[in-house]
C-alpha cells in the first residue's frame, strides 16, 4: 500500500488514462480549478446524482423536484447575502511575485503566515475577496446588466418557493431539491475536484416550523449518513462535524459537516444547516413578494424555518474513487465501487476474438443484456488482460463465452471483488446482475 499522497497522485492519473475525468481545456495548457467528465466518469456521476435523486424524490415523502436557471436577478444576490461580506474569503497577495492566496490556507500550510509559499516573499494584509462570479445579460456591459452564475443552487428554490406551493398543493414540512451547477471564484482551488471553481451541487430544502426545526435538523443529519452508507463509503472514513459558531455560514444558526477522510485529510463533502428564517424573510423584504405563512390556530405569521442538505456531487464523486481503490494486491488495480455506482455493471467477452461462433453468441448475450444493463464489450487480448482492464473501472462482472457455452447454454461469471468463477444459465444472467444492483 502506498502512502496517501501517492493515492492522490494514482487516482488522477487512473481518472485521465481510463476517461473518468480529464482537465478542463487541456490542450490549451488547463483551466485552473475546471474539469470534464470523460466516458466513464460521466457515467459515475450520473449514476451519483441518481442515487441522489431516487432518495430524496421517491424514498422520502414530499419533497418536490426542481430544476430552476444558473442565472438569476442580480437582487437575488444581494438578498442571499452573497454580495455582501458573507460570501467572501480572506485573500493575500504576494508583494514579489503577485501570486494570490486565501490566507487561512497560506496559515494552514505554512507556519510563518507572512510568508509567500511560493516565493517566500512577504504578503499584504488579508482583504475580503468576494466568491460570485460576474457576467453581463444583453448587449450593453455596464453596471445595470451585470449579473452573476449563481454561487449555491439552493437560491434558485427559495424564488420558487410559493410558485411550488401553489402549484402542488404543498404544506409545511415539505422539501424542494434539485441539483445543477455552482460557480465560486474560489481563491485556491485544488485537490482534484475536491476544490473547483466550476461544481455540482445537490440541494434540498426542508421547510417546517420554527419549532421543529431542531427535529428535522437531527432527521436529516442521520437521513444523509446513511445514504453515504448505502453507496458502500466506508464507515470509518465518515464522520460529523459541528460548525463552530465563529466558522457559522452568514445564513446558518447551526451546521454540521458530513466529512471525509481524504488522502489529503478530513474533509467537508456535505453540509447539514439550520437556516432559519432568513431565506424566506430576506427575500420577502428585497422582492416584496409575502413568504410567510399564518399559523392556523394563532392567526400570526411566521417565516418556515429551513433545514438544508447541501450535498456536492463531484466531491461524493471524489470520495466513491478514493474509498473504492484498492491496490493492495500487487498484481492488479481494482475499483471496488458499489454496484450502483460503477459505471459499467457487466462486460461480456467471447473467450476468443477469431472464432465466430463464439463472436456470435457473446454478442446475442451483450444485445440482450444492453438495453437492461450498462454493459461492456471486449474482445481484445486475452481473458487475462481483459480482467484487469474491467477490475480498473470497477465493473462488479465479467461474463465470458467458451465452446462449452455453445452445448451447456451457461456463461463463466466471474466476480471483481472476489475473482470466484461461477457457471450461470444465459437465460438467467439479466435477473443474477439486477438481484445485485
Ligand atoms: N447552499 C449551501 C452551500 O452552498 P457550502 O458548504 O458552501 O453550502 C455545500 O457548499 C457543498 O457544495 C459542499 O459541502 C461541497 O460538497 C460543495 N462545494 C462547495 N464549494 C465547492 C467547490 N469549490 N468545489 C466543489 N464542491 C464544492
Amino acid at each position: 500500500m502506498k502512502t496517501r499522497a501517492d493515492l492522490m497522485e494514482k487516482i488522477v492519473s487512473l481518472c485521465k488514462r481510463r476517461g473518468f475525468i480529464f482537465p478542463g481545456s487541456e490542450i490549451y495548457g488547463g483551466l485552473s480549478g475546471i474539469y470534464d467528465y470523460g466516458p466513464l466518469g460521466a457515467k459515475l456521476i450520473r449514476n451519483i446524482r441518481q442515487e441522489w435523486s431516487k432518495e430524496m424524490f421517491r424514498q422520502q415523502e414530499n419533497i418536490f423536484e426542481l430544476d430552476s436557471s444558473i442565472l438569476m436577478k442580480r437582487q437575488v444576490w444581494d438578498a442571499s447575502g452573497h454580495t455582501s461580506a458573507g460570501f467572501t474569503d480572506p485573500l493575500q497577495e504576494c508583494k514579489k511575485c503577485h501570486h494570490r492566496f486565501r490566507a487561512d490556507h497560506v496559515s494552514d500550510s505554512n507556519k510563518e503566515k507572512s510568508k509567500c509559499p511560493d516565493c517566500g516573499g512577504s504578503l499584504t494584509a488579508p482583504k475580503k475577496f468576494n466568491l460570485l462570479v460576474e457576467t453581463h445579460l444583453g448587449p450593453v456591459k455596464d453596471d445595470s446588466s451585470l449579473t452573476y452564475l449563481r454561487g449555491e443552487t439552493t437560491q434558485g428554490i427559495y424564488v420558487n418557493y410559493k410558485n411550488v406551493k401553489t402549484s402542488t398543493g404543498a404544506e409545511i414540512p415539505f422539501g424542494i431539491g434539485q441539483i445543477g451547477k455552482a460557480f465560486r471564484n474560489e481563491i485556491t482551488p485544488g485537490h482534484f475536484i475536491y476544490r473547483m471553481r466550476e461544481f455540482e451541487q445537490m440541494e434540498q430544502q426542508y421547510f417546517v416550523r420554527p419549532e421543529d426545526a431542531e427535529k428535522y435538523f437531527d432527521f436529516w443529519k442521520n437521513e444523509r449518513m446513511k445514504w453515504y452508507l448505502n453507496l458502500g463509503i466506508k464507515k470509518a472514513n465518515l464522520r460529523f462535524r459541528a460548525h463552530e459558531k465563529n466558522e457559522l455560514a452568514h445564513y446558518a444558526r447551526a451546521a454540521e459537516d458530513i466529512e471525509y477522510n481524504f488522502p489529503f485529510g478530513w474533509h467537508e463533502i456535505e453540509g447539514v444547516h439550520n437556516r432559519g428564517d432568513w431565506d424566506l424573510s430576506r427575500h420577502s423584504k428585497f422582492s416584496g413578494e409575502d413568504l410567510s405563512e399564518i399559523d392556523q390556530k394563532t392567526r400570526k405569521n411566521f417565516y418556515p424555518y429551513i433545514i438544508e442538505t447541501s450535498a456536492g456531487a463531484d466531491r461524493v464523486t471524489l470520495v466513491s474513487l478514493v474509498d473504492a481503490y484498492d491496490d493492495s494486491d500487487k498484481k492488479r488495480l481494482v475499483l471496488k465501487l458499489h454496484p450502483k455506482l460503477a459505471p459499467y455493471k457487466v462486460a461480456v467477452f467471447p473467450l476468443l476474438a477469431n472464432k465466430p461462433e463464439l463472436v456470435k453468441l457473446a454478442r446475442k448475450i451483450y444485445d440482450d443484456l444492453r438495453p437492461q444493463l450498462m454493459t461492456a464489450w471486449d474482445d481484445r487480448g486475452n481473458i487475462g488482460k481483459r480482467y484487469f482492464s474491467q477490475d480498473e473501472i470497477g465493473t462488479p462482472w465479467c461474463v465470458t463465452i467458451d465452446f462449452d457455452s455453445l452445448k451447456d447454454k451457461k456463461v463463466t461469471v466471474r466476480d471483481r471483488d472476489t475473482m470466484k468463477q461461477k457457471r450461470v444459465a444465459i437465460k438467467e444472467l439479466a435477473d443474477y446482475f439486477k438481484k445485485h444492483v
